[in-house]
């Protein structure tokens, strides 16, 4: 399975800009608010899962953070986002993987995913992306995840996604976090449609 998603996003980086895709936002404004409502500090360990060339990783080395980190399935849409950030990119510590299948070899403060999540359709997938998550992530740290919303989308790049509201979302993570805010925004793309996202702020609590 991990081949064909590669190869979809692959394509899908090499073929359009950075400004031509749907999910393109200029300023990662919802994310960074909660990032910063989770209490993050410039030194706090942060992971954006399923990255691809989001600009969150420039925002957060303007910001001052330190210890930023992208995943993605794609190599095309990190080495995007590295050309873009040019001598900046040695500060970001880059992942190529399925995070359905990857094994993180440490915890991280902040776990964000915009618009990745929800591509995981089937529950195995699901529950894959909810163990990664839950080794993943430091005791106490925050779970910032934005997806469509129930009203959102029913595709994204020609795959079907799964839609959560915060309740929806919080029973897929499972007991392992508890839900702190959700927050509904529109998304407008660069063709001037509206999506309707949800996002979500989690904490992950000591085991149940
Ligand atoms: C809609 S894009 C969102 C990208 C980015 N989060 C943003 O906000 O601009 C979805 C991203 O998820 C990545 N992705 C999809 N399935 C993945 C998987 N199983 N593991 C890791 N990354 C994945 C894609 O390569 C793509 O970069």
């Amino acid at each position: 399975m991990t081949d064909s998603i590669r190869n979809h996003w692959d394509k899908v980086y090499t073929r359009k800009a950075e400004n031509e895709v749907s999910w393109f936002e200029d300023v990662p404004a919802v994310s960074l608010e909660l990032i910063a409502a989770a209490g993050a500090t410039r030194h706090s360990s942060i992971i954006d899962v399923g990255g691809g060339a989001s600009r969150l990783a420039d925002a957060l080395l303007a910001a001052g953070f330190d210890a930023v980190s992208v995943l993605d399935i794609s190599p095309a849409a990190l080495e995007s986002a590295k050309a873009r950030l040019g001598p900046r990119a040695d500060r970001v510590t880059w992942l190529v993987a399925d995070v359905t299948r990857w094994d993180p070899d440490r915890t991280y403060d902040v776990w964000h995913d915009r618009a990745a999540f929800h591509f995981l359709v089937k529950p195995e997938d699901q529950a894959a992306y909810v163990e990664r998550l839950t080794k993943g992530i430091a005791p106490d740290g925050a779970v910032i995840i934005g997806t469509f919303a129930l009203d959102g989308p029913q595709m994204c790049s020609g795959l079907p996604v799964q839609r959560y509201d915060g309740a929806t979302l919080a029973k897929t993570l499972g007991r392992s976090f508890e839900l702190i805010e959700t927050r509904r925004h529109q998304h407008r793309t660069p063709a001037n449609a509206v999506q309707n996202f949800q996002f979500s702020r989690l904490r992950r609590v000591r085991a149940p």
